[in-house]
């Protein structure tokens, strides 16, 4: 199939103008696989976009940097979507020197199948990007039919998983950093814990875990990780306001935080051993 073939099918774009570089939303619905989740799951949609959490990604490679040792790393963004949080991460290890200092490989998976051939295809419609592509040199090459190939350091680093839901992957080695961004949100209550569960399987012990929610953290995180970031250090909404504090106990046993999280009202922990 074609890339703009695979792109028009059962993909909605819904352009939001006005952010810079965030302009743009993409839905992919992928109705077959949430029907092998079972009756009880809702229907997710693939909505992400390109460098949407700058802030949050550059205090997440300097974290990944710190990792002590020199063994090579792994991070696992979960859900995955089309791969542009993969892309993003890249690009933020890459201004900040990662790769010049670890080697790190940054995997993925989603749970959809169509959101998975098309972060496999590395080719994204040209309005998920800036006007101005020149920052991205070698990373992202404008195509004559009005789509962006992803290239260069970014394809060799990235290296996106087969389609696999959270509930049922069971990792090889778990990796040393997790970044759960927009799912906690979408799950069902009576599944949280098994979420946080399958996260905590996900996660090296001493790993990092990043995830967000727009409601309260759950109290299941507790025994697993310890927060990084909550009280003392707090972590800041996109408005720039002190949110809340992280779950009790992980909270006042957390270790100081040393990085200030700037955008997407995501919580760091780190996993303690089990
Ligand atoms: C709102 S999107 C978030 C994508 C991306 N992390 C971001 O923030 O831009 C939610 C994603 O979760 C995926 N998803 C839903 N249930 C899942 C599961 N059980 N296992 C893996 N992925 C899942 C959906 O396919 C969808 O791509």
């Amino acid at each position: 199939m074609s890339h703009q073939a695979a792109w028009q099918e059962d993909v909605r774009i819904r352009i939001r103008p006005g952010r810079a570089d965030s302009g743009v939303k993409l839905y992919v619905t992928d109705r077959d696989a949430f029907g092998e989740v079972g009756a009880g799951s809702r229907e997710f949609m693939a909505n992400t976009h390109f460098l949407r959490y700058p802030g949050l990604f550059e205090v997440l490679v300097k974290m990944l940097a710190a990792q002590e040792g020199d063994r090579p790393l792994r991070v696992c963004i979960m859900p995955l979507s089309v791969g542009l949080e993969a892309v993003s991460f890249v690009i933020a290890g890459l201004r900040q020197g990662l790769f010049e200092t670890r080697r790190v490989s940054v995997e993925g998976f989603d749970i959809s199948r169509k959101a998975t051939e098309l972060a496999r295809s590395a080719i994204y419609p040209r309005l998920f990007f800036p006007d101005d592509l020149s920052p991205y040199d070698g990373l992202l090459r404008e195509l004559a039919d009005g789509y962006v190939a992803v290239e260069g350091a970014i394809t060799k680093y990235m290296n996106v998983l087969p389609a696999s839901d959270i509930f049922a992957f069971e990792p090889d080695t778990p990796f040393d950093m997790v970044i759960c961004l927009n799912l906690l949100m979408h799950v069902a209550e009576e599944d949280r814990s098994r979420l946080v569960e399958s996260l905590a399987a996900l996660t090296a012990p001493g790993g990092i875990l990043c995830l967000n929610n727009n409601q309260e953290w759950p109290v299941e995180l507790v025994p697993h990780f310890k927060a990084l970031t909550g009280p003392g250090g707090g972590f800041v909404s996109l408005h720039g306001e002190v949110e809340k504090d992280c779950v009790g106990d992980a909270a006042s046993a957390g270790e100081r935080p040393e990085f200030a999280v700037t955008d997407a009202n995501a919580m760091i922990l780190r996993r303690v051993t089990p």
